[in-house]
């Protein structure tokens, strides 16, 4: 099928009760990333980073595909008919807004409705929350077309996945199921297909009740403390939490704490405050 799709259609953008859904947008070519389409994702997730009107990401895919991975066609071959030059600016784009998408201020949902290979484990492991069709498909393929997993596909895989597990995925290019994907850890949870965006806003929704300044500095936490010692990360969170002050968590823990022990409007270990 030959759509010729400007760069600024390769995205879809919808924003209703303050969740943003941003949709890869070639469902005729399975919503591969192509250097247009990630050009146009760094350009539209910079957008909503800062807007009032949007309190949560959902991150999803047009049609039968999360992603297909990078595009075969236009990121790989045109790229190596141009030169590296070609091939390492299209790197630059597409691992640009993966990196992005890793710190991004507000709170993601992935919601993968379908195939999802290789490059798009970048996007899959930069998102806060991950929730998966029973029907979707995981797969690191390129082992099938004779290269390794690149893109941070292979990382991506070690990081989440028990070594075994991540090891045979990488080695043998078959692909895993929705409930797989969740059981080795791939993604937060599975849920049937018809379940799938009733799921998402539901989390949405919890999300958005939250203090959104805590929650940025608790999923950048974690993130980042992966790579700590214990004692570092002591220290960080120390830190983090000091720099949240700054950010009203000061106010905030003081009318939580107030509604909790004063007004007693509210359980912490029930529920979230009033904020
Ligand atoms: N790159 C370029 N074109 C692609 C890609 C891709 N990654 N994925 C799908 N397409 C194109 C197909 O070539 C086809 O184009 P055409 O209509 O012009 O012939 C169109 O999208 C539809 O694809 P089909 O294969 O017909 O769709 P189907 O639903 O039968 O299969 C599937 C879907 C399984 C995702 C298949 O398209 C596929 O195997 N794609 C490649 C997946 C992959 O290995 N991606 C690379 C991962 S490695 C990396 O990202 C570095």
């Amino acid at each position: 099928q030959t759509i010729d799709r400007a760069e600024e259609d390769t995205v879809a953008v919808h924003i209703e009760n303050r969740i943003a859904w941003v949709k890869y947008n070639r469902p005729e070519k399975r919503n591969c990333m192509s250097p247009k389409l990630n050009r146009q994702m760094t350009r539209v997730l910079e957008d909503l980073e800062f807007r009032d009107d949007v309190g949560v990401v959902v991150l999803t895919g047009e049609g039968s595909a999360f992603s297909a991975g990078m595009d075969l066609q236009e990121y790989f071959r045109e790229n190596e008919q141009k030169g590296l030059w070609a091939t390492r600016k299209s790197q630059r784009e597409a691992y640009n807004w993966w990196e992005r998408l890793r710190w991004y201020e507000k709170p993601t949902i992935g919601m993968i409705n379908g195939w999802c290979f290789g490059g798009a484990y970048g996007p899959l492991y930069a998102v806060d929350i991950a929730i998966s069709s029973d029907d979707a498909k995981f797969g690191l393929s390129e082992i099938n077309w004779g290269i390794l997993p690149g893109g941070g596909a292979s990382k991506v895989a070690q990081e989440l996945m028990p070594l075994r597990k991540a090891m045979y995925h990488a080695m043998m290019g078959e692909n895993l199921t929705g409930k797989q994907a969740e059981a080795q850890g791939l993604v937060t949870e599975s849920v049937p297909h018809d379940q799938l965006k009733a799921r998402v806003i539901e989390i949405a929704e919890a999300l958005l009740k939250k203090d959104a300044n805590a929650l940025r500095a608790t999923k950048w936490a974690m993130r980042r403390m992966v790579e700590m010692t214990y004692d570092n990360a002591e220290d960080y969170l120390i830190r983090a939490q000091e720099a949240l002050n700054g950010f009203g968590g000061l106010e905030g823990r003081k009318e939580a704490t107030k509604q909790f022990l004063d007004d007693k409007t509210f359980k912490p270990g029930l529920g979230t405050f009033d904020i």
